[in-house]
């Protein structure tokens, strides 16, 4: 390969087995766009089933799946109506097992997400709900409050849905009165549920023994954070639109001391199940609120999203990594790195776009990947995808509607995967139906199959350096020791050896002493172009 310098470093690194997670490549699966196996246009476990191949081809240790049990898809698939079952779009039972099992054999983990925050406004529990009376315990499983002013016209308090407008919806009393209000973080077919009542805490064991029982090794919390709910839901000081999953001190919604108590619980369930793993998603700023999360009796792992929040831009990436190693290294849990996901725009499009976004996307992935503890990569990172321009009438967000057509939403983010082909739906699909979401015409060069057998595609890079990390020893060392480096850039080295280097400047830079294995673009002169990183030992 042209930037790779085969060096022999083959000493497998030593790991427990029940943690196995703790320095492993995760990549999320978001199903509807991964693979499409019945030619509806979204994606399905089947399909992700045909593709387990080519993702140990790539290298990964574990898959994320993106929810996949019943949903009406409002949030495509982030309300649930059944935690303990499989949505019909994506299969069913049996072909998740036969997806867990394929995986398996191929020594790929397989996790997946839970929704514990809120369920879907079908869930058997809410439609009780709505049929119930003010005070009656189907409504406290939920937050059922009177309104505000003159006849209860008013939302119960100032709080604003993360996906634009109130975070309250009305409800029509089983009278038919006008009647009580509900609270919804996020779409109004996602009320939330409320965690003061034992019966939701006793469900979701029950959903975490079902998944387990099964062979799942894990799960991602969705909204970690936000799962307890402050007594009384007193006011928001600012309530001005927030950024969508943006972490505010000081918001009542997020971050309250009762939520890890609900983390304990979940992990005395795993800890039945040696060798599971729950990563929360957890959007919040302070190093030590944020390592709360992940001390030794709550979550496994917490996602930081520092890396997904800073610029291209040496300070702010340095610092970026100081925090998230600090963050959790208080209560020693590993730490964890992402640079997108299916909220967020990619990092192509993040870094600038364009050729040049390419490029500092791979080199931050070399930056990711060389850094201590767990990796995750969405789906189509590994191909370098940019965001895709897409016309307001193709738009699924729910974000787009709630927000009165003013925020665009993450659909951008969410294109199925072109596989082959020189066309559009690139392989995807059959082409019976389209795709839920369009491919853009100019991605034939994106491909997996164009990008395979490309020496210098970010497909080979990935695999390249997926490669090394796993097989080498010097990616060892939970500690990174800070070089000294030109302005604009950055170097550090692992305990075990291995040094990585980033140039964010505009000149091309000395790499550090030591043996080049891996560079995410070429040399220039002996040095390590603009926008690029290396690894060396
Ligand atoms: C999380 C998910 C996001 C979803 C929201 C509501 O932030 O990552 O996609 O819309 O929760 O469940």
């Amino acid at each position: 390969m042209p930037y790779v310098t085969e060096v022999d470093l083959a000493h497998p690194t030593e790991d427990s087995a029940d943690a196995w997670w703790r320095d492993a490549v995760v990549y999320q699966v978001y199903p509807r766009s991964f693979a499409d196996s019945d030619g509806d246009g979204v994606g399905d476990l089947a399909g992700i089933r045909d593709k387990l191949g080519y993702l140990e081809l790539l290298g990964v240790d574990a898959i994320w799946l993106s929810p996949v049990m019943r949903s009406p898809m409002a949030d495509h698939g982030y309300d649930v109506a059944d935690p303990r079952d499989i949505d019909p779009l994506f299969g069913d039972l049996a072909d998740f097992d036969a997806l867990v099992a394929e995986a398996h054999e191929r020594e790929i983990r397989v996790t997946m997400d839970l929704v514990p925050n809120h369920t879907s406004d079908q869930h058997a529990w809410f439609a009780e709900a709505l049929a119930a009376s003010p005070g009656s315990p189907a409504r406290a499983r939920y937050y059922f409050r009177d309104g505000r002013g003159e006849g209860g016209t008013e939302p119960p308090n100032n709080w604003r849905s993360m996906f634009g407008g109130p975070a309250w919806t009305r409800v029509t009393e089983p009278d038919g009165s006008l009647g009580q209000w509900y609270l919804h973080l996020f779409a109004s077919e996602q009320p939330d549920l409320n965690w003061d009542n034992p019966e939701v805490s006793d469900d979701l064991a029950r959903t975490l023994r079902f998944w387990l029982d099964r062979g799942i090794d894990g799960f991602r919390i969705d909204v970690a954070h936000g799962l307890a709910k402050p007594d009384q839901l007193p006011d928001m000081a600012h309530n001005d639109e927030s950024e969508l999953l943006d972490s505010a001190e000081g918001d009542p919604r997020f971050d309250q001391d009762g939520v890890h108590e609900i983390h304990r619980n979940i992990r005395k369930v795993l800890d039945e199940y040696p060798g599971s793993v729950a990563v929360g998603e957890v959007w919040v700023d302070d190093d030590e609120r944020f390592g709360d999360y992940v001390r030794p009796d709550e979550l496994h792992l917490a996602f930081n999203f520092r890396l997904v929040q800073a610029d291209f831009d040496a300070t702010a990436i340095r610092e970026a990594i100081d925090h998230s190693i600090r963050a959790v290294g208080r209560v020693g849990a590993t730490p964890t790195w992402t640079l997108s996901n299916h909220d967020v725009d990619r990092e192509v499009t993040r870094y600038g776009g364009g050729a040049v976004g390419r490029d500092r996307a791979r080199a931050m992935a070399l930056v990711k990947l060389a850094l201590p503890g767990v990796a995750f990569l969405y789906n189509g990172s590994e191909l370098g995808l940019p965001n895709a321009d897409l016309p307001d009438e193709a738009l699924r967000d729910p974000m787009w509607e709630r927000s009165g057509h003013t925020e665009r939403g993450r659909d951008a983010c969410r294109i199925p995967l072109p596989w082959e082909g020189t066309e559009p739906p690139f392989g995807f699909t059959d082409g019976k139906s389209a795709p839920w979401l369009p491919i853009p015409t100019d991605w034939s060069g994106l491909t997996v199959e164009s990008q395979l057998e490309d020496l210098d595609s970010t497909l080979t890079l990935y695999r390249s350096a997926l490669e090394l990390r796993a097989k080498h020893p010097e990616f060892s060392g939970a500690e990174i020791e800070w070089y000294g480096s030109p302005s604009e850039c950055l170097a550090f080295r692992r305990a075990g050896g291995v040094i990585c280097a980033l140039n964010a400047s505009a000149e091309p830079i000395s790499l550090p002493p030591g043996t080049l294995v891996l560079a995410s673009a070429p040399l220039i002169d002996g040095k390590l172009a603009p926008n690029a990183a290396a690894w060396l030992v």
